[in-house]
């Protein structure tokens, strides 16, 4: 496993982490016996060497959080960790924030959480209000370090200012299926020692090559994802080819290179989930895999010529699917 270096976080952190949304979370529709193959993925994850697991309040409304926290105590794992969770920002005032950290920390059975972040920017509540609630769980040693999710760049300085201190991480969707972040926050992060941590790495499985135009995943949160539509699949089709192409250069997967790129880009760590241990295992090993500058460069160039169809595009499909039965 690779850590990053150059970060002034609490505990190191591993450049693969482990995402746990589908943890308790019906929508992923991984069935009942999905919840022990979880705790044998945390147990797995950190023998493995990894550090950042990532859940939040919202997956399971706290089922993914407890699942986490009884896996951390099962094990013995808790000082190996560096446990990330997130506040749903419903009317997140100071003591809101406050409460609502230490009801994250209990069920995750910790005293201290070790990045607490704010899992979207909330319109109308600015972060004038949201962020001495986090500095007063920091002051309570509740919190060490603070991070948002799904921020611009302005909002994430914004946040800083009012924090008086660094927000060390923003957690935004980047992947080669969605690279906006290359353009700004990774530049911030890379010169201000900051973080960005990749959530969806893998276009939830788009970027696997295991699914098509004919052969979709069917469940609650890849119905709503329009990298599951067959546009998607059609402008993608140069993309997923050099994926493959690479891939094959190195005798690994199509995910695995898919992680290795992002890996590539400075001050990025990704937190794939996984729906079995034996996923696990193999992103883990996708840390270890040095792309060459060229094969980046063309991943990059096809990510760019990429078309994302709009996410209403996906909403439309699956009421005409709902429609249709
Ligand atoms: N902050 C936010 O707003 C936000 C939003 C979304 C997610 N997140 C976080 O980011 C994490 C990751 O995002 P995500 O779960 O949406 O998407 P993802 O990591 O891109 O995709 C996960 C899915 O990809 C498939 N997969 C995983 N490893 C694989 C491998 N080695 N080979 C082939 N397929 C593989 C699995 O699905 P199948 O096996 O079923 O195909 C798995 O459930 C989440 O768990 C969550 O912690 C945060």
């Amino acid at each position: 496993m690779r850590y990053l270096d150059d970060v002034a976080s609490a505990k190191p952190i591993s450049r693969i982490g482990l995402g746990t949304w589908q943890f308790g979370s019906r929508e992923w529709g991984y069935g009942d016996d999905y919840s022990a193959e979880a705790g044998r993925i945390v147990a797995r994850a950190v023998e493995l060497g990894i550090t950042l697991i990532d859940t939040a309040e919202a997956y399971g409304f706290g089922a993914s959080e407890r699942i986490v926290g009884d896996a951390l105590r099962e094990h013995g794992l808790r000082d190996h960790v560096y446990v990330a969770t997130k506040i749903f920002p419903i009317l997140p005032i100071a003591p809101v924030v406050v409460n609502r950290g230490r009801a994250s920390a209990d069920r995750l059975g910790v005293e201290q959480i070790d990045l607490y972040q704010v899992h979207q920017p909330n319109p109308v509540i600015k972060d004038a209000q949201t962020m001495p609630g986090m500095r007063q769980l920091q002051d309570a040693g509740v919190v060490a370090d603070v991070g948002v999710s799904n921020y611009s760049l302005a909002r994430w300085k914004e946040a800083e200012r009012q924090l008086g201190g660094p927000v060390l991480s923003n957690q935004v969707e980047f992947s080669l299926a969605r690279i906006d972040p290359l353009d700004e926050l990774v530049p911030y992060a890379s010169s201000q020692g900051r973080v960005v941590i990749a959530w969806s790495p893998l276009g939830q499985g788009f970027l696997s090559g295991r699914y098509d135009a004919d052969n979709r995943p069917s469940n609650g949160v890849r119905n709503m994802n329009p990298l599951f539509l067959p546009e998607a699949f059609e402008s993608g089709r140069g993309l997923l080819d050099a994926l493959r192409e690479v891939a094959g250069n190195h005798g690994v997967s199509m995910s695995q290179t898919a992680l290795a790129w992002l890996l590539h880009q400075p001050h990025v760590v990704a937190i794939p989930g996984a729906s079995s241990v034996e996923q696990l295992e193999k992103n883990v090993a996708a840390a270890e895999i040095d792309l060459g500058e060229d094969e980046v460069a063309e991943l990059t160039a096809q990510a760019r010529r990429f078309h994302r169809p709009a996410r209403s595009e996906a909403l439309k499909a699956s009421v005409r699917r709902r429609l249709s039965r």
